[in-house]
């Protein structure tokens, strides 16, 4: 590989640390790219915001990101705001931008008894992107959907070393444990919920976990050429920017350092 290939810098946006799912996997098959994430703690949790809310404020926010950094790839880490932000930011910039959405298609080619599950935020089970998804993929099985705004606070409790609480978790899966075909196949649809699957798997002892991370990755790499020989001792840090600093920021640093974020910065040229 020559040496004057430039590394790669990928965004990753996320209302908060769901999207670290994501970054896991891209980190797995590119180690050396450059990383930077981008979390809307300010306005943390997306599952109850309006959609034109949503279309506005990430627009925003990743403009704003572009006035600092050089981006050459966005992965809108957020199953909320990419199934209904991504026209927009496709035709705002020219950059590829990768979104997160359901992965319903590889779930119903995995179910055996025919029932999957869609765990998701409010806002993505209701949305026309999810429907649609479903109505094209999802023709040989029965899709059971839950939304839920209480997961993604969950995850975010757990990353902070709060541990789960299974009674409330257990509570909030009853819709599901009460149905007759308890689906076999489930989609994390939020990017936060891998961090308590093994917690839901407890509940769910006989059911697949489906996210979107490994898909991604594959997508992103396909997308990009990477200098994988780079010296990372000459290399930018990876970057954390939030749209606040507070402190649940505070708490989480040493985490966001164990996943190779050695730089914070709060973004301030934004109306937050
Ligand atoms: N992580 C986000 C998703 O994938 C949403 C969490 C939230 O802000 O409600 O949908």
């Amino acid at each position: 590989m020559s040496n004057n290939k430039k590394r790669s810098t990928i965004l990753i946006f996320d209302s908060g640390i769901g999207g670290l799912s994501i970054y896991t996997e891209l980190r797995k098959s590119m180690p050396n790219a450059h990383y930077i994430y981008l979390f809307d703690n300010k306005m943390f949790p997306y599952g109850d915001k309006s959609s034109e809310f949503l279309i506005d404020r990430v627009n925003h926010l990743i403009k704003t990101v572009t006035k600092s950094y050089a981006i050459d790839l966005a992965v809108i880490a957020c199953n909320t705001a990419s199934t209904i932000c991504l026209p927009s930011l496709r035709s705002q910039f020219t950059f590829p931008i990768v979104g997160v959405v359901p992965a319903i298609k590889p779930a119903s080619k995995l179910t055996k008894n025919g029932s999957i599950g869609l765990l998701a935020t409010k806002a993505t089970i209701r949305r026309a992107y999810t429907s649609e998804l479903i109505a094209q993929f999802a023709t040989n099985c029965k899709v059971e959907l839950l939304g839920l705004s209480e997961l993604a606070l969950i995850a975010e409790d757990k990353l902070q070393g709060i541990p789960v609480d299974m009674v409330e978790l257990k509570r909030l899966m009853q819709p599901w444990l009460m149905l007759p075909t308890i689906p076999d196949t489930i989609v994390l649809g939020c990017t936060h919920y891998p961090f308590i699957k093994d917690e839901l798997q407890l509940i769910f002892p006989q059911a697949t976990f489906i996210d979107s991370g490994v898909a991604i990755a594959k997508r992103v790499s396909n997308l990009l050429t990477l200098n994988n020989q780079l010296d990372d001792q000459l290399s930018e840090p990876n970057i954390i920017l939030s749209t606040q600093y507070n402190k649940y920021v505070e708490r989480i640093a040493k985490k966001l350092k164990d996943y190779n974020f050695l730089k914070y910065q709060r973004i301030t040229d934004v109306d937050v």
